[in-house]
């Protein structure tokens, strides 16, 4: 099915060829008010003006919205169609209508959502952790907000490519490699459960031993020349960092495979071409003896693409992905999930890569940036002792309070299915409650609140979708036999809210494709919510007799099917049962 927005756009972009003779955009927007119907379309001002220009006379734009309306063909659509204030038209949809189309997302498992008509070759670059270093809290939000649009892009259709930009090679593999052969010389089992002690223990050696520093200064040199037994030594590392982060995406919940990482040293063998071509494009020049690209003039800060004595950078690997990208995956939009402290970084790499003519017209680079995530002091997430928090520890204690939550609520489980559920409200609650910010800015993680049942939270949601899958069980316990109905019934103002709000899922998930903003969807979800409470508590559904009976279990059906489709898009559980 077409979109209530794409539907009312074709008939008024009709309309308006007809009664004006132009082509335009109707400017169709959901209202904000419901009293002035359900949609409104915004062009009547505009093109009063334009037409203006045009004729030399001045035109009333509430004259030009009367006359779009007189040609205006909306069928069964709409009950009425009203002009308010300087010529916004209004459309009130009709009830009948509306329970058709409720009808039929019923019968489709798409819920009647098409997908996009041009889909996308996207790639997303996500999570994107260093090796030899724990995941920290910092890494989270990339990884969260990033599956998440992931998920929307694709069921939206576009072909979407993952890529786990790890931070897998620099000069730090010196140390970290000198470190690896030291310890296993000395007979020490070479434990890396403990990566951040590893990592500072190298460090520390680096700054305090000149010979450690002398021979991880000739790892660097091996490595990059591909010596097999440093390479060895650095897979090795790879390898036991692997090991710690994969499972934490999979008890998150994430789609990240070992497939999808193409770290830094992927784009090793491409970093000399990237500097040599920007030299020879003339985007290049030396700088107090390091190669600089001047992106937005010589008093600006310069994009340093190779250091003084040699050596390439954070930005060079970074313009030798993004052509890759584009020329090599061919994808028509790339979208980078990382801190908002990198957006200088990101602009201009993207303006140089650009300038390079690496970027096909057309193709679209979004740093999709994000903020801090800071604790209940306001200050960037850390433990009590001030340390950076580790993400295991985060969810471990997310899970246990989820449990108490859990156990309080729901007594008639058992102690397994308790377990389960509390895994699920747990890690869904750390992930809603980032998901749920609009990302651009800070935000205060706090487990009392996440976890809250009520408020925008996922124990929220989850309550609500199970609380609407026990309707049907209690139904099929009374011998209710239910088939989703063919036409549903809209009669009361809660009826009619819920229904409004249902048909709204598929423009709401284009916003957050074209916004990269999932917290879109989690109000809209939050929302439905509400608006299912309103229509429970004042409009009975089993008491009721047929043919409202099946027609409001048809309504709740679909309520249920929109939560658990929109917490699946958010990587989030939603157990049948709470
Ligand atoms: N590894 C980097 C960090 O921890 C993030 C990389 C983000 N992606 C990119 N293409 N630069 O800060």
């Amino acid at each position: 099915m077409q979109s209530i927005t794409a539907q009312l756009s074709a008939s008024f972009r009709q309309a308006i060829q007809t009664a004006l003779g132009v082509e335009a955009d109707p400017l169709i927007s959901v209202s904000q008010n419901p009293k002035f119907g359900d949609y409104q379309a915004n062009a009547a001002m505009g093109l009063a003006k334009t037409l203006a220009q045009q004729t030399g006379q001045k035109t009333n734009p509430r004259q030009i919205a009367e006359q779009i309306i007189a040609k205006l063909e909306l069928g069964e659509m709409a009950e009425s169609v009203s002009i308010a204030g300087p010529g916004f038209i209004n459309v009130k949809l009709s009830a009948g209508w509306m329970g058709q189309r409720l009808a039929q997302m019923l019968q489709s498992d798409r819920l009647g959502i098409d997908p996009v008509e041009s889909p996308q070759k996207v790639v997303v670059d996500y999570s994107a952790p260093n090796i030899a270093k724990e995941l920290h809290v910092g890494h989270l939000r990339s990884t969260i907000i990033g599956d998440a649009l992931v998920r929307v892009l694709s069921f939206q259709g576009d072909e979407v490519i993952r890529q786990n930009h790890i931070g897998d090679w620099g000069t730090q593999f010196g140390m970290l490699i000198a470190n690896l052969q030291d310890l296993s010389a000395q007979g020490t089992r070479i434990d890396l459960k403990d990566l951040e002690s590893f990592y500072v223990q190298a460090k520390k050696r680096f700054e305090d031993d000149e010979d450690f520093q002398k021979r991880a200064r000739q790892n660097v040199v091996k490595l990059q020349s591909g010596d097999p037994a440093t390479l060895k030594d650095w897979q090795m590392l790879v390898h036991k960092t692997r090991e710690h982060y994969q499972p934490i995406y999979q008890r998150l919940g994430v789609l990240l495979t070992p497939e999808d990482e193409r770290g830094e040293s992927f784009y090793n063998d491409m970093l000399a071409p990237v500097v040599a071509d920007l030299k020879a494009a003339g985007l290049a020049e030396q700088s107090q003896g390091a190669t600089a690209v001047f992106i937005d003039g010589p008093d600006k800060t310069p994009l340093i693409i190779e250091k003084s004595g040699g050596g390439y950078l954070y930005a060079t690997t970074d313009l030798a992905a993004l052509r890759y990208r584009t020329s090599t995956l061919h994808a028509q939009r790339v979208i980078y999930l990382v801190d908002a402290r990198q957006s200088q970084h990101f602009q201009q790499v993207f303006a140089t890569a650009r300038k390079a003519g690496w970027i096909p017209a057309g193709v679209s680079l979004e740093h999709a940036a994000f903020g801090t995530m800071l604790g209940e002091d306001g200050r960037p997430f850390a433990t009590r002792k001030g340390g950076t928090a580790k993400l295991k520890d985060l969810l471990d204690e997310a899970q246990q309070r989820a449990a108490a939550v859990v156990t309080n609520k729901s007594i008639d489980l058992s102690d397994e299915q308790k377990h389960q559920i509390a895994i699920a409200v747990g890690i869904g609650a750390v992930k809603y409650a980032d998901l749920s910010k609009d990302r651009i800015s800070d935000y205060v993680f706090s487990f009392d609140k996440m976890l809250s049942l009520d408020g925008n939270t996922a124990p929220y949601l989850q309550y609500a979708h199970a609380r609407v899958r026990s309707i049907f069980r209690r139904a099929e316990e009374r011998g209710i036999a239910y088939t989703p109905p063919s036409q549903i019934q809209l009669d009361s103002p809660h009826e009619l809210a819920l229904a409004q709000h249902l048909t709204r899922f598929g423009e709401v998930l284009e916003l957050v494709s074209r916004e990269l903003k999932p917290h879109h969807l989690c109000s809209y979800l939050y929302d439905l919510s509400t608006r299912f409470s309103g229509f429970f508590e004042n409009c009975p559904v089993l008491q009721s007799d047929e043919p409202v009976r099946t027609s409001r279990l048809g309504l709740i059906d679909l309520t249920a099917r929109t939560l658990s489709l929109g917490l699946d898009l958010l990587g989030i559980e939603h157990p049948p049962q709470m």
